[in-house]
């Protein structure tokens, strides 16, 4: 059967190895009272951040979540409690799968014992955050259920909306599919000293896609061409979700939590799609876009104004049309509602002035004549995509994908056009980059045409979107953290299929 050879192991069903899985669960932390402070509600307190270490234990475990009527799902999700840190530093979205949200302040040091309880091995990635190797969630060192293993780093990224998702070699897509993700929010002075709405004002929003079957359980069917797509959408993992509102300014935090499909958003309304913060958090200026394209990986950062909205009003967050992005992408859906119930004063302006942002310049790359190229092709038979000519081996890594620590590089990607193609979403482990330029094939200009003036390519940005025909290049500083590190595919099955490869800081 599709679900269990998706999520079998060892001969279990599903069912069986996640009934296995809680057992194991419940006998790995007798004592524990995981997730005990997630029964109060949210808290929306203001966050204390004086303290220098953030210390927190979790576990990654099956747990059933109501998501739907009836019967409930069986997840797998992120547990956490707080050892040390401040008040509100560890959050959990109430009635949601999806982990703590994790509230750092850069310069703290950050520790998270890790337990892993789903009966496979398992490892955690902490997207977009410059870590030492041995800390980045590199498959090498996934371990097995029934063990633990502690992350160790000191917040060297500046505020912004990164996460936190498993990694472990061919198995990242279930296990982020079955629930494990979770927003790890980086706070810093500049950030705290601007009037941007704050508190409960402040939303993170995952956007995932799912498939459940008729018991209400989850439904992974990928297709190693293009991907998986859901056929209902969630939002902070609930169904037709709903966002109660004031008349007034909210920051939304957008993730695209997808396996696989690429977003192209709007408002129903014409409401401005304000982009003030991009995947390594805010830009210099506010930039307004007709839509954004937000493919699975990247955040987005909007200013909200529902100040003028009329109060019982409904707004959508749509997800547009687009095409050329490959078989199961570009269909146009609702992604969520804003309902506006509640009448406040809102006080707060839009600064014309976020950050400073400095603008790499292709002359400084210490490679700026001869980039770094990595092109995107397709192996038939077995059908595979390869990143550089070559697809996942745990710890290869070819001459060029070897580079110089602390150092200004220019790195090219392309993807192919033709019969098959498709859009891809490229991330980087280590440092933040700046995109330098796209540029299209004159085959794929029309497709390219539907989602090009939604590419947010501004500020700080660790993934980004790949249409067919499309050639991008990035300015990335590398890490001072030397060792082995990836680089990959976003679409989830993608990745799990061996699109992604190692690159090593020296
Ligand atoms: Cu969010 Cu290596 O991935
Ligand atoms: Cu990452
Ligand atoms: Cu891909």
């Amino acid at each position: 059967m599709q679900v269990q050879d998706a999520f079998g192991s060892g001969g279990l069903s599903r069912r069986e190895l996640i009934c296995r899985g809680a057992a194991l669960g419940v006998a790995g932390i007798a004592g524990r009272a995981w997730g005990q402070t997630f029964l109060n509600p949210r808290n929306l307190s203001p966050v204390v951040l004086s303290e220098k270490e953030l210390s927190i234990d979790m576990v990654a475990m099956p747990r059933p979540v109501q998501i739907l009527p009836g019967q409930p799902t069986n997840c797998w999700s992120y547990m956490g409690n707080l050892v040390k840190g401040g008040v509100g530093q560890l959050q959990p979205v109430q009635g949601s799968y999806l982990g703590p949200i994790i509230r750092a302040r850069s310069g703290q040091q950050f520790t998270v014992r890790m337990g892993n309880q789903l009966g496979e091995d398992h490892i955690t990635h902490w997207h977009g955050l410059d870590v030492p190797d041995d800390a980045d969630g590199h498959p090498r060192f996934a371990y097995a259920s029934g063990e633990s293993r502690s992350y160790t780093f000191p917040i060297l990224n500046r505020a912004g909306t990164y996460w936190y998702h498993p990694h472990p070699d061919m198995r990242t897509g279930p296990q982020v599919y079955q629930g494990l993700a979770g927003f790890f929010i980086v706070e810093d002075p500049e950030e705290q000293a601007l009037p941007l709405p704050r508190g409960a004002f402040d939303v993170p929003l995952c956007i995932q896609d799912a498939t459940f079957d008729t018991a209400n359980q989850l439904v992974y069917t990928p297709d190693m061409m293009n991907g998986f797509f859901g056929s209902t959408v969630l939002v902070n993992g609930r169904p037709n979700f709903t966002l109660s509102a004031a008349t007034r300014v909210y920051r939304l935090r957008l993730l695209n939590g997808c396996q696989s499909r690429a977003l192209k958003l709007q408002f129903s309304d014409g409401t401005p799609m304000i982009v003030i913060g991009t995947d390594g958090g805010l830009v210099d200026q506010p930039r307004n876009y007709p839509y954004v394209i937000l493919s699975p990986g990247e955040r987005v950062e909007l200013w909200v104004d529902l100040s003028q909205k009329t109060l019982g009003s409904l707004i959508t967050l749509r997800s547009l049309a687009f095409t050329g992005g490959g078989t199961g992408q570009g269909a146009a859906f609702d992604v969520f509602r804003i309902s506006i119930d509640r009448q406040r004063t809102e006080t707060l302006q839009l600064p014309s002035n976020l950050s400073s942002i400095t603008r790499y310049r292709l002359q400084d790359a210490v490679n700026a004549a001869n980039p770094r190229s990595f092109p995107i092709t397709m192996l038939m038979n077995p059908m595979a995509w390869l990143l550089n000519g070559g697809a996942f081996q745990m710890t290869t890594v070819a001459a060029n994908e070897v580079v110089p620590a602390d150092t200004l590089e220019v790195w090219r990607f392309t993807n192919p056009g033709g019969m098959m193609a498709t859009l891809h979403p490229i991330h980087t482990h280590g440092r933040q980059f700046q995109i330098l330029d796209r540029t299209i094939s004159p085959a794929q200009q029309t497709n390219w045409q539907t989602v090009r003036d939604g590419y947010v390519d501004i500020g700080w940005k660790d993934t980004f979107m790949m249409m067919p025909g499309e050639t991008v290049r990035i300015l990335v500083r590398h890490s001072t953290y030397r060792g082995l590190f990836l680089y990959h595919c976003h679409n989830l099955v993608h990745e799990d299929m061996g699109m992604m490869r190692n690159f090593r800081i020296v």
